[in-house]
C-alpha cells in the first residue's frame, strides 16, 4: 500500500484536559500498530508503538525519512526509561529529575528491548518525557513507549499546529489529534548523556546554561560551532540533512541588526532587478523596513521565545506565496536564540555575514 491511501481521522481534543474517550481511541490505534500525530510542548510528533518494529518502520515511509535517522522514544515517567534503556548514568538521572517533563531529550545506552528500527542501528537510544497533557495521556493510555519524530514530511519545517500536520501527512497516517498550537515552537534539546560530560547534539528548549547548572559541565557538538551548518560528521544523524526548509531557497543574513536590515535591502534590490520575487522573514520591529516586498514577521528582536513560537509557521507561509527567494534576518544565538539560529542556518542554502 502506498503511504497516500489511508483515511486520516482528525480529532479535536482539549489541549489542557483531553477527553478520555478520544485518548482511549487514539491509544488503541497506537497499540494496534497505527500512526497517531499528537501535540507536545515543542512541536507535533508522529507516534508509533516503539515496541513494534513494523509500526516504527511505517513512520519512515509516511514521512519520507532517511532510514539512518533514529527516533526519540517518548515516555510518560522515569520508570519507563529504566525499563527500556540499557543503563541510566547518575548524571542523566539528575537531568531527568530537573527537566522532565520538558524539552530535553537524553541519549542513553540502548538495549535490545527496543527494536533496531527506532535507533536506526545505533547502540544508543534517545528518550524524552514531553510536557503536554495530551502527549502524556496518550502514552499512558497506549501503555507502551512511543517512538515519535516531528510530524512533518522529511525536510519541511516541523509542525506547530494540527493544520501543518494535515497539510503534510493527510492520507499517510491514521489519526491527527488537534490539541491547539504547540507552545514552544522549536524542538527539544538533544543531549548525549552517555559520557562523563554531556554533549549538546541539537540545541533546543533547554539551554546549555541550564544544563550546566545541573550537570556541572556541558559541551556543544563540533557541528554546532559558530556559522557551521554541519561540517564533518555530526553525532546526531538527523543534523546532517538540510531541514526545516521552505520550498523557495533561503538566504540567511547574520550580524548587527542595523547592518542586517541594510544588507537585506541591498540583496532584495539586486534580486528584484533580476526579475525575482522576494520575500523577507523579519522581526515585528522591521516589518515596514522593506517596502514593496512580501514580509513575514516572526517574533520580536529581544524576545527569543516569540521568534521560536512563530518561526516554523512563518517559514511555511512562504510556500504557496509565489516568492522565488527568501531573505531571512538572523537572530542573536544566546539562550533560546541558539536553537532558533541553528534552525535558521539549517533551513538556509546560503549564509551572509553583514558585519
Ligand atoms: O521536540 C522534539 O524533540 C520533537 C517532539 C515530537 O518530541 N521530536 C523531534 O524528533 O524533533 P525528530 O525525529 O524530528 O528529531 C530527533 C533528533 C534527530 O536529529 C535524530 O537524529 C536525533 O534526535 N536522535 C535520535 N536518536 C538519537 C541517538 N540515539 N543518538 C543521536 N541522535 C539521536
Ligand atoms: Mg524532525
Amino acid at each position: 500500500m502506498t503511504p497516500e491511501t489511508k483515511r486520516t481521522a482528525f480529532w479535536r481534543v482539549d489541549g489542557s484536559c483531553p477527553d478520555p474517550e478520544i485518548i482511549r481511541r487514539a491509544g488503541s490505534v497506537l497499540r494496534r500498530g497505527g500512526l497517531v500525530a499528537f501535540p507536545t510542548e515543542t512541536v507535533y510528533g508522529l507516534g508509533a508503538n516503539a515496541l513494534d518494529g513494523r509500526a516504527v518502520e511505517s513512520i519512515f515511509t509516511a514521512k519520507g525519512r532517511p532510514r539512518d535517522n533514529p527516533l526519540i522514544v517518548h515516555i510518560a515517567g522515569i520508570e519507563m526509561v529504566c525499563r527500556y534503556a540499557g543503563f541510566v548514568p547518575e548524571k542523566a538521572r539528575r537531568l531527568m529529575e530537573r527537566f522532565w517533563p520538558g524539552p530535553l531529550t537524553l541519549v542513553l545506552p540502548g538495549s535490545d528491548k527496543i527494536p533496531k528500527e527506532v535507533s536506526a542501528g545505533l547502540s544508543s537510544l534517545a528518550f524524552r518525557m514531553p510536557d503536554h497533557p495530551v502527549a502524556l495521556a496518550l502514552i499512558r493510555e497506549a501503555g507502551v513507549p512511543v517512538a515519535a519524530p516531528s510530524a512533518n514530511l522529511s525536510g519541511k519545517p516541523s509542525p506547530t499546529t494540527a493544520r501543518h500536520v494535515y497539510s503534510d501527512l493527510n492520507g499517510r497516517i491514521d489519526v491527527i489529534l488537534d490539541g491547539g498550537p504547540a507552545g514552544m515552537g522549536v524542538e527539544s534539546t538533544v543531549l548525549d548523556a552517555t559520557g562523563d560530560v554531556p554533549v549538546v547534539l541539537r540545541p533546543g528548549g533547554v539551554t546549555p546554561d541550564q544544563i550546566r547548572e545541573t550537570a556541572g559541565a556541558v559541551v556543544l557538538d563540533k557541528s554546532l560551532a559558530d556559522g557551521a551548518t554541519a561540517p564533518g560528521r555530526p553525532r546526531s544523524p538527523g543534523m546532517k540533512y538540510r531541514h526545516y526548509a521552505p520550498s523557495a531557497p533561503m538566504v540567511l543574513v547574520e550580524g548587527d541588526r542595523a547592518r542586517v536590515v541594510e544588507e537585506i535591502r541591498k540583496l532584495a534590490a539586486g534580486y528584484a532587478g533580476r526579475g525575482k520575487r522576494v520575500g523577507v522573514l523579519c522581526r515585528e520591529e522591521s516589518r515596514d523596513a522593506y517596502g514593496g516586498v512580501l514580509t513575514v514577521p516572526a517574533g520580536a528582536v529581544c524576545d527569543h521565545a516569540s521568534v521560536a513560537a512563530s518561526l516554523y509557521d512563518a517559514l511555511r507561509r512562504f510556500d504557496g506565496s509565489g516568492v522565488d527567494v527568501i531573505l531571512a534576518e538572523g537572530v542573536d544565538p544566546r539562550g533560546l536564540g541558539l536553537a532558533v539560529a541553528n534552525r535558521l542556518r539549517r533551513a538556509a542554502g546560503r549564509i551572509v555575514k553583514a558585519d
